[in-house]
Parts: C-alpha cells; sequence; structure tokens
C-alpha cells in the first residue's frame, strides 16, 4: 500500500504563506496568553494558600485596575485576531480579471479525481500535473456527493459541493512533488482519495501536456492485441475513456495514459502490472465500496485487459 506523509506546513504558494503567518501569530499569542494564565494561577495558589482554618479570612482589597487591564487586553487580542483573519480571508479570496476562464478543471468522484486541462483538451485521474510560476485559476465541481479538495502547499482547501462551482487559485513556485487528500468525509472509501501533484518547469509541463494529448497507443503485442478487444467487449468502455479507441465514456476515470501515472485507486496502490490485474480480477477486494464491478473473467481474459492497459504510457 501506498502512504503519503503530508506535511501541512510547507508552503509553495503565497497563499500557504498567508495562511501559515496567520497560524504562527495565533501560536505566539496564545502561548504566550497560556503561560501568563499559568503563571498568575500558581502565583495566587502559593501567595494565597492555608494551611490550617484558624480564623475568618479577610477579604482582599480589591485590584480594580487589574480587572480592567486584563478585559481591555484580552478585547484587543481579540480584536487584532479579527483584523488579521478579515485581512487573510480577503487576500485569498481576491478574484481574477473578468472573463478569467479556469485553467484546470477538477472534478471528485466516489473516488477519485477527475482532472481536465479544457485550453488544452487534456483529461486525466487523481495526479494532477501543473507548471511551476503561474498563478492557476482552478475550478472545482463534485459528481456525486461532498468532497473537499486539500492540498496545503499550495494553496486553501475548498469544498467541491454538487451543484455548485467553486474556484481557488492555486500555485507552486518551484518544482516537486506535493501531496494531499479529500478533506470532506464522503463515504467509504474517503480515506483513499489522495492527490498527488507535480509541479514541472513550465517546459517540462509543456512536454506533459503534448504526451497526455497523443492518442493511446496501438497494441504492439498479441496478447495486448486481445486486451483491446476484451476491453471493448467486456464493456468497460461504458465507464472509461481510452482516447483513439471505441470507449469514449467519462464516467470512471480516463485511462488514455493510465500507465504513465505513479499511483492507481486514488493513490492506494502503486501502479504496475500486478496491482493494476488485482484490481481488474477483484475490484472490491482492492477498494471496498468503489463503483467497478466485477466482470468475473478468466484468468486468461484477465491478463490480456491488465496487459493492454499496462501498454498506455
Ligand atoms: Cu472525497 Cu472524502
Amino acid at each position: 500500500m501506498n502512504t503519503i506523509l503530508n506535511n501541512i506546513f510547507q508552503s509553495v504558494s503565497e497563499d500557504a504563506d498567508t495562511f501559515n503567518r496567520l497560524f504562527y501569530h495565533f501560536l505566539w499569542a496564545a502561548g504566550i496568553v497560556f503561560l501568563l494564565v499559568m503563571g498568575a494561577t500558581v502565583y495566587v495558589i502559593l501567595k494565597f494558600r492555608v494551611r490550617k482554618f484558624t480564623k475568618a479570612l479577610k477579604p482582599e482589597p480589591k485590584m480594580q485596575w487589574l480587572e480592567r487591564a486584563t478585559i481591555f487586553l484580552a478585547s484587543g487580542i481579540i480584536l487584532l485576531f479579527l483584523a488579521l483573519t478579515i485581512m487573510a480571508v480577503t487576500d485569498i479570496q481576491r478574484q481574477p480579471e473578468k472573463g478569467q476562464q479556469a485553467d484546470i478543471v477538477i472534478v471528485g468522484h466516489q473516488w477519485w479525481w477527475e482532472i481536465r486541462y479544457p485550453e488544452e483538451w487534456v483529461m486525466v485521474a487523481n495526479e494532477l500535473h501543473i507548471p511551476t510560476g503561474k498563478r492557476l485559476w482552478v475550478r472545482l465541481e463534485s459528481a456525486d456527493v461532498v468532497h473537499d479538495w486539500y492540498v496545503p502547499a499550495l494553496g486553501r482547501k475548498a469544498d467541491m459541493v454538487p451543484g455548485v462551482t467553486n474556484y481557488i487559485w492555486m500555485q507552486a513556485r518551484k518544482p516537486g512533488v506535493y501531496e494531499g487528500a479529500c478533506n470532506e468525509y464522503c463515504g467509504a472509501q474517503h480515506a483513499w482519495m489522495r492527490i498527488r501533484v507535480v509541479a514541472h518547469s513550465p517546459q517540462d509541463f509543456g512536454q506533459w501536456i503534448n504526451s497526455q494529448q497523443e492518442l493511446a497507443k496501438t497494441p504492439s503485442s498479441a496478447i495486448a492485441e486481445k486486451g483491446k478487444a476484451l476491453f471493448e467487449e467486456k464493456v468497460c468502455g461504458n465507464c472509461h475513456a481510452i482516447r483513439g479507441t471505441k470507449a469514449v465514456a467519462t464516467v470512471g476515470p480516463d485511462l488514455t495514459h493510465v500507465a504513465s501515472r505513479k499511483t492507481l485507486l486514488g493513490g492506494k496502490y502503486e501502479n504496475n502490472f500486478e496491482n493494476l490485474r488485482a484490481w481488474i480480477a477483484n475490484p472490491q477486494g482492492m477498494k471496498p465500496g468503489a463503483h467497478m464491478p466485477n466482470f468475473i473473467m478468466t484468468e486468461k481474459e484477465i491478463d490480456a485487459i491488465a496487459a493492454y492497459l499496462y501498454t498506455l504510457k
């Protein structure tokens, strides 16, 4: 199984910087207040402790100035943080220029991500590739229930609500792999709705887009050829698309370049022949609850389909 460690304080975007700054301001202020309150509590316990009740306690003289000072201080801190929060939220929610189209469209599905590049006519699943240096305007949608897109290093999180279109800014200042996960409980496999974002330099991104724009490779071996025929015959194409073949449905992930991805099943497994084969043979065993049916095929048929899909680099 594939493990992803997520550092939520990693940042390669202005928006994530803003969040981190706000968080650390809160942390410092809360830490100082905590120490002051604990210190005062210990001081009062020691100073006013009574070993034996031999006589009536004398009331302490009133310290109204101290009461007033703490009320003002506490209110001041709350107002300051209210202002800092409003400034951060306003900054992050700024709108793009009028008429700007989304650079990327991401649709949450139970339990995978559909990713489209409308300008480039490219469609992939689960692994988002982006160019560095550009602030991307990203449209978020849902195909079924509420999901939540969250890759901490790249900016804010946002819900994907059925029937509603949300937008976020996304940015990566330097190349790298940034990880995230669905952040809203969306059913049985919510935990395996991971996100893998690969940020490339603009040239590398251009190459990647070109490779994804190509139609699916034609099978070069007999077994892959048989796999392609089975893929079409066994109605896999009722849910999946492989551009360049008869399969054009978009219910499940686009498989045109499935073998070029690093992971399978929303980040649950490494993408290799064995896992791909095991998935086709027994979907419920690999990802219980997943919407892919078991077509009950012979071992040889499964081998052929897996061999075909694994050639789709
Ligand atoms: Cu999708 Cu949780």
